[in-house]
């Protein structure tokens, strides 16, 4: 009877493979007098607007409206932060929406659109982190997280290194666009189908550019095809374009990017530079750590400010090193403005550190796994201290025995010492081709720096047929959180999961809620979803305890029947106590709130309890590399991952194996590339390299930490969502590993993403080092 933790299928798994299941572009179809959007897009990256005339776009034969700045009756402006012109007079990116032209075909806006005329004075851009640190371009507050005495221990290590490292970011590529649908109400009020991560917020912005109080707007989200961050703030400029064209015309208005245009306009994962000084011991052990990360933010600030900290924050990875200082800033240049993409700088935190340690391993001639092990927490020989299991931001790592933990049992698991043999003996024998091996961990702090938002809420509702209908404030992306609602609603009540309807996520049902972001959507809304079931049980417990005179503590309700535990076999339809129930005025639908307990957080001295938990793994990953064309391929991955006691464990599984492609994605295929005008040149699926099947580990070994219940979350479980994306980072390190085999040791210095090419030309750099050595 148990439904919390069963392997069941993502609720909409044949929806979504039958083309079935709707996504907000789909509705349309529904609404005949329906309006087109069509965007008129900057060609400079940075420009002075002089002029928009917009009269050529009303003689194209179906065009309606040119949206311009004099539309709008509240503030020209997509952002909370009210740095994001809807209509700027200033253009900040190349490829800037500075109008957008409604009509009543796509083709009329799109013809429209190139009617418009928009003069401009350009100024000059800044195109690359470099540039900007030049130039002291930056936006936000400088970040600093510092423990110890970084300078001291530097000066005192034995050994001391130093480096740099400029790595890429990473285009969303979620299969469905950003996408919107805005009508008016027939109560004055505008409804808003949006493709966004975040309603509430969505709901915020629109408000604010139509002057409205939040009442008046409402945003609903039914699914997306994907969001991985990128519709956590970036939905709602699009949001807002449908809503005012609507709001304007009286005429529903469907914004609906195509593929090059979502790539022009919306914001990516961030690409970082840093350089680092790192102390250490002759054995590997770090000592000191100082490290300055620079983001490139885009045109505006967007999350950058809240992506930097997880940087800063996740440099440690799963190592202790005793002074460490990490600072941060974001670099403000012409080019998206770049938003959250899964892991939200801690991936990028974490190849730092995972580049450091290899460095360093490599100097000395040690295997990197064994220089990784030596730092863990918790790795000291000697007793333990609590200062050496506390974060360099002040957190203290309750759960670092666990890291330990898969560690162990994934090198057993993965036969890793054998293969290293096996490796090194095959290497031996092939000039041409080398194969790597690596094992690399992660830990992912779970919540959001920015402690208001570990909130959600819950609606549950009961009807007199005993049917349920659940409401709660997370989105549904695919990552299967409407799956795990039901499941702990099914439990909690004791229904079976076809009695219970998740609703579509509405802010008219639960309002001021939080982002589905930083993994935590089912921690959250679980825990509300939870309470309000546990409310409704109770007061029908008090019901069929009346019914069967015992104490209400003493009746079980399971798979949609009710008994007390004195006799099992009298049992009675749960219906039947909703229908008692109601006959005496009950109450049959509760709220239900939840929000973490005990995180406390000092911005700007960056120091405190951030996180609830971490979420910990590790991966092994094997492959070859053959030296004329620097083409790999992936042998072999193994991955064990801790997902506390799983809710959903099918969902958890594709989120494990999904985030590994992801992050395998970003850090060995996709490469963006902006020209030398500072437009993005890959812009569709034939310039961007995506994984693919052909891209697949050919062994891909996947397993969830068995017996790993996480007190104090809902039904023993852990977030999911983000951290196995980080597991990717043994892909990157088996190929410098096998990239390294070409020569004769020493560091092996690859650029990111690893792309044939970056391998190609790591494998020349390492020979160069051998002539010149060997001379
Ligand atoms: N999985 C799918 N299929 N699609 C997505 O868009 N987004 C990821 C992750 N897994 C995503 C996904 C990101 S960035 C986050 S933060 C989490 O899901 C959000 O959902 P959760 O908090 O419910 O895990
Ligand atoms: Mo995920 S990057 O927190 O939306």
């Amino acid at each position: 009877m148990k439904v919390v933790g069963k392997a069941i299928p993502h609720e909409s798994a044949r929806e979504h493979v039958t083309g079935r299941a709707l996504y907000t572009d789909d509705l349309l179809q529904r609404y005949p007098h329906l309006l087109h959007a069509w965007p008129v897009q900057l060609p400079q990256a940075h420009a002075r607007i002089l002029e928009l005339k917009v009269s050529g776009a009303y003689r194209v034969p179906g065009v309606v409206k040119v949206l311009t700045a004099a539309d709008v009756p509240g503030v020209n402006d997509s952002h909370t932060h009210q740095d994001e012109p809807l209509f700027p007079s200033e253009g900040m990116f190349f490829g800037q929406a500075v109008a957008w032209v409604l009509a009543e075909s796509e083709e009329a806006a799109r013809l429209g659109a190139a009617q418009v005329k928009v003069e401009f004075e350009p100024l000059p851009a800044i195109l690359t982190i470099k540039e900007a640190i030049a130039q002291g371009s930056f936006q936000g507050s400088r970040l600093q997280a510092r423990r110890g005495e970084v300078e001291r221990g530097l000066q005192e290590a034995p050994l001391r290194l130093e480096g740099e490292l400029e790595i890429g970011g990473q285009e969303h590529f979620y299969l469905e666009t950003q996408a919107s649908l805005a009508y008016l109400d027939e109560a004055g009020g505008v409804v808003v189908h949006s493709s966004t991560q975040h309603p509430s917020e969505t709901q915020q912005v629109v408000a604010q550019v139509l002057g409205l109080p939040r009442n008046r707007v409402v945003v609903q989200c039914l699914r997306m095809g994907g969001g991985f961050g990128g519709k956590e703030t970036q939905a709602n400029p699009y949001a807002a374009v449908a809503a005012l064209g609507a709001w304007l015309t009286g005429r529903p208005v469907r914004v609906r990017l195509n593929r090059s245009q979502d790539i022009t306009l919306s914001g990516k994962r961030h690409p970082f530079y840093a350089r680092w000084k790192v102390g250490f011991t002759p054995e590997g052990q770090l000592l000191a750590l100082k490290m300055e990360l620079y983001a490139d933010g885009g045109w505006s600030l967007d999350l950058s400010e809240a992506v930097l900290a997880r940087a800063v924050c996740h440099s440690d990875n799963a190592y202790f090193i005793p002074h460490m200082e990490v600072i941060g800033r974001v670099c403000k240049t012409h080019k998206t403005s770049q938003t959250a993409f899964r892991g939200f700088g801690g991936p990028q935190g974490m190849v730092f550190i995972e580049e450091v340690l290899d460095r360093v391993a490599r100097t000395l001639g040690l295997p990197p796994e064994v220089v990784r092990e030596r730092n863990f927490y918790g790795a000291t020989e000697t007793k333990l201290d609590p200062e050496t299991l506390t974060t360099h931001y002040g957190q203290f790592v309750k759960d670092w025995e666990r890291m330990h933990q898969i560690w162990h049992e994934l090198k057993l698991s993965s036969d890793f010492a054998q293969r290293r043999a096996e490796i090194a003996a095959f290497n031996a024998t092939h000039p041409h081709l080398k194969r790597g091996l690596a094992i690399t961990p992660v830990k992912f702090g779970i919540s959001f720096n920015l402690t208001a938002f570990n909130q959600a809420g819950a609606l549950v509702l009961i009807y007199q047929d005993g049917s349920v209908q659940v409401n709660h404030g997370g989105t549904e992306m695919g990552q299967g959180l409407h799956t795990k609602m039901l499941q702990i609603a099914a439990q909690t009540l004791g229904v079976p999961l076809e009695r219970v309807r998740l609703m579509p996520t509405r802010t008219d049902k639960i309002p001021n809620t939080s982002a589905t972001a930083a993994s935590s959507g089912a921690d959250l809304n679980g825990g509300a979803v939870l309470e309000a079931c546990q409310k409704l049980k109770a007061r029908l417990a008090g019901i069929a305890a009346q019914e069967f005179g015992v104490n209400p503590a003493d009746i079980v309700f399971e798979g949609g029947q009710v008994w007390s535990i004195w006799n099992p076999t009298q049992a009675v339809p749960y219906t039947q106590i909703v229908q008692k129930a109601y006959a005496q005025r009950v109450q049959l639908f509760a709220d239900g709130f939840y929000r973490t307990p005990g995180l406390h957080w000092d911005k700007s001295r960056m120091w405190g309890k951030p996180f609830h938990y971490f979420a910990f793994g590790a991966a092994v990953a094997e492959v070859e590399v053959e030296d004329f064309t620097g083409a790999y391929r992936v042998r072999r991955v193994d991955l064990l991952h801790d997902v506390g006691d799983s809710l959903s464990p099918l969902v958890d599984l594709g989120q494990v194996e999904g985030g590994f492609i992801q992050g395998m994605g970003w850090l060995t295929l996709e490469e963006l590339r902006w020209d030398a005008q500072g437009q993005v040149a890959t812009r569709s699926a034939s310039t961007y390299k995506l994984p693919s099947f052909s891209e697949l580990p050919e062994v891909f070994k996947v397993r969830l930490l068995p017996k790993a219940t996480e007190p104090g979350v809902v039904y023993g479980s852990k977030a999911v969502g983000e951290p196995p994306l980080m597991l990717a980072l043994s892909v990157r390190e088996a190929l410098r590993e096998a990239v390294g085999a070409f020569g004769e040791g020493g560091v092996v210095e690859l650029a990111s993403p690893a792309t044939p090419e970056a391998v190609f030309w790591a494998i020349e750099r390492v020979r160069e080092k051998m002539l010149i050595s060997g001379d």
